[in-house]
């Protein structure tokens, strides 16, 4: 039976060096650390999200400013709010919640956001400097949170065949860029990919980032695999991953619970993405 990982307890961890980091950013600058959120719109899920990440930087000692639009606000709208708060020098972190409104252009407002201040790490400069294996860009909240995932089983990453379903630019290519930095040999499937289980099943590092309940079944896993799931389904019955823990624990060697796994490392990469920018780092 497979060890379940902690994403929960990793993710405390996380934060207490973060909370660290912003006391001392504090003493040394007479402000606090300064994280903004801006919502457009009332999607239900994004409220919960937001919401999360606001008492997360409470709880870190970073001051969030949450900027919240009408559903019929204009990308000129958001893309004035972003120009304002990019020219705000007690704002380190931007972060616009997706999705967005359907007439509103996501890469347009994410490509407004100065890439020093890129929380979520979106903009097309910090998305090339992870594919060109560049430093000093900022990562993805999630895929970050799923390396640190992955290393906390001590399970060394070199020369271990990952496959990734899904190829989100928020989620399946950077972390496919991030475990071939790490010397992973990366397969990334999707959702036209052909013979998807006999491809899983020669994975030694599993990362589902499909948005499918239970679409990874114990006979798509190989004994012994490292199985990350991403999912974030929710429906009458609550919250539900991509794998079907129950009987995928049985056949993994290391598993992520839904919740408590990859969810509350995505909160603690964004504060420390925040408190990384406010140092310059
Ligand atoms: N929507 C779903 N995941 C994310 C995320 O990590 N950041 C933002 N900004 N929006 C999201």
């Amino acid at each position: 039976m497979a060890e379940i990982i902690d994403g929960k307890a990793l993710a405390a961890q996380v934060r207490s060096g973060v909370r660290e980091r912003a006391l001392c950013f504090e003493q040394n600058n007479g402000r606090k650390v300064g994280l903004a959120v801006v919502r457009v719109g009332d999607d239900p899920a994004s409220d919960i999200y937001v919401r999360n990440k606001i008492k997360a930087c409470e709880e870190c000692d970073i001051r969030s400013v949450a900027v919240v639009l009408n559903g019929d606000a204009t990308q000129t709208d958001v893309i004035a709010v972003v120009e304002k708060l990019n020219a705000d020098n007690d704002i380190d972190g931007i972060l616009v919640q997706l999705p967005l409104p359907k007439h509103i252009d996501e890469r347009a407002v994410l490509a407004a956001i100065s890439p020093k201040k890129d929380a979520d790490g979106f903009h097309a400069v910090n998305a090339g400097k992870l594919f060109l294996g560049e430093d000093g860009g900022v990562v993805a909240c999630t895929p970050r949170g799923i390396m640190e995932l992955i290393k906390s089983t001590g399970v060394d990453i070199c020369g271990k065949h990952a496959v990734v379903i899904g190829r989100s630019n928020i989620v399946g290519k950077p972390i496919a860029a991030l475990l071939l930095a790490a010397d992973a040999t990366v397969t990334v499937c999707h959702s036209k990919t052909e013979n998807l289980a006999q491809i899983t099943r020669t994975a030694d590092i599993l990362v589902a980032a499909v948005g499918k309940k239970h679409l990874v079944t114990a006979d798509m896993v190989k004994r012994g695999a490292v199985v990350i799931d991403v999912g974030m389904n929710r429906d009458d019955s609550g919250l539900h991953g991509d794998v079907d823990f129950d009987n995928v624990k049985e056949v993994a060697s290391y598993i992520t619970p839904v919740p408590g796994g990859v969810g509350p490392m995505t909160v603690a990469m964004l504060l420390m993405n925040t408190v990384d920018g406010a140092c310059g780092e």
